[in-house]
């Protein structure tokens, strides 16, 4: 493929690799910023200086004035009194864990497990070896979950209310079922916005779902929220009032799609909804160049050492044809670049 455009020069081409050299290193920093607590700290104490920042978090002064002046030039601070404060915004998405916006999960996930798988790409590269999500552990577990945070409080609070229907079905005692609940955060949300459903979480992954029990009993919804092991196909059919899947449909084996969208069409009732939360892959080279297809395309790179294939459109369409789901499809895109798809089980 070539480039059209005129202004392209040698100099712009290695800019771009400058650019992205100093993102590299910003992603450490921010890695840095929220694992120390100097985002917290900045947040409770605008206008501190990089000497108190040191003295309140025990660290080294000339290393956290390193970090401060390099934060500063990368405006992610700004200047306040004789110190510094937060730039605008990153309060919610870099200080603050349970604000849907925060992305320090989503950094952990690039520092702490993309930067090791990708070190062991080159031999990957060679054998094909990859190591999938179940067993990775509950770190792992846990920075995915942190990661993607905000869209199971999207999930929860946005997108299922807002299905014609769901909530009247959800207030008369209705059920949800979450497919690839990992550790539990959405079926936790799920059962704090419907207050009178039952919500059932199943998963493959043990230690996942040892953590989503944990969280489901913290939260004090035992009696309602369940997070389980299960063979899909034996579910009771026509027994869940919606389906949801966030973040799962590129985790599940291509191989198995088919049959684990057929399983969860056969768990809906008639007239429920098929909730499907996720990234979709360019199908054609021009897409690889659309902003809307960035975020998938690098979750795909990202992800080839989990052994992950991101579903195109086309194969998210034949996946849901497949399943008898033969009404429209609503399609949408929300955020940096996932996809929303929701259908309902014709009645
Ligand atoms: C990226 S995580 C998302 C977890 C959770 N929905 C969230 O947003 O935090 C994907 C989850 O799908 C689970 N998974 C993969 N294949 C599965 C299958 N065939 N059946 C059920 N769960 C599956 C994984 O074990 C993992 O917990």
């Amino acid at each position: 493929m070539t480039s059209s455009n005129a202004a392209v020069t040698a100099d712009s081409q290695a800019a771009r690799i400058f650019e992205w050299r100093r993102g590299f290193n910003t992603i450490y920093l921010i890695h840095l910023g929220v694992q120390l607590g100097l985002f917290k700290a900045l947040a409770e104490r605008p206008g501190a200086t990089a000497r108190q920042l040191a003295e309140q978090l025990g660290l080294q002064v000339p290393y956290v004035e390193r970090w401060c002046m390099t934060a500063y030039g990368m405006a992610l601070l700004e200047a306040q009194e004789e110190g510094y404060a937060l730039a605008q915004f990153y309060d919610s998405i870099l200080a603050a864990p349970s604000h849907p916006r925060y992305l320090g999960g989503y950094v952990q996930l690039g520092t702490e497990v993309a930067a090791g798988d990708f070190i062991h790409c080159l031999e990957a590269f060679r054998t094909g070896k990859y190591v999938p999500f179940q067993g990775r552990g509950d770190a792992f577990n846990l920075a995915v979950a942190s990661a993607t945070w905000g869209l199971q409080v999207l999930t929860a609070k946005k997108i299922l209310p807002e299905l014609p229907g769901l909530s009247q079905r959800l207030a008369q005692g209705g059920s949800v079922l979450e497919i690839g609940c990992g550790t539990g955060n959405c079926l936790v949300q799920i059962g704090k916005s419907f207050p009178a459903a039952r919500v059932v979480g199943v998963d493959i992954d043990a230690q996942s779902l040892a953590t989503a029990q944990q969280h489901i009993a913290a939260a004090g919804l035992s009696e309602r929220v369940e997070a389980k092991r299960s063979d899909l196909a034996q579910l009771p059919m026509a027994s869940f009032d919606a389906v949801v899947m966030v973040e799962v449909l590129h985790e599940i084996g291509v191989d198995i799609r088919p049959q684990v969208v057929r399983d969860a069409a056969r768990a809906l009732k008639p007239g429920g909804w098929m909730v499907i939360v996720d990234e979709t892959y360019p199908s054609t080279l021009e897409q690889a160049r659309q902003p809307e297809f960035m975020f998938p395309l690098h979750t795909g790179f990202e992800e080839l050492l989990w052994g992950n294939v991101i579903p195109t459109r086309e194969e998210q369409e034949t996946l849901l044809r497949g399943a008898g789901f033969n009404g429209p499809i609503d399609r949408s895109l929300i955020g940096e670049g996932f996809t929303l798809l929701a259908t309902k089980k014709p009645e």
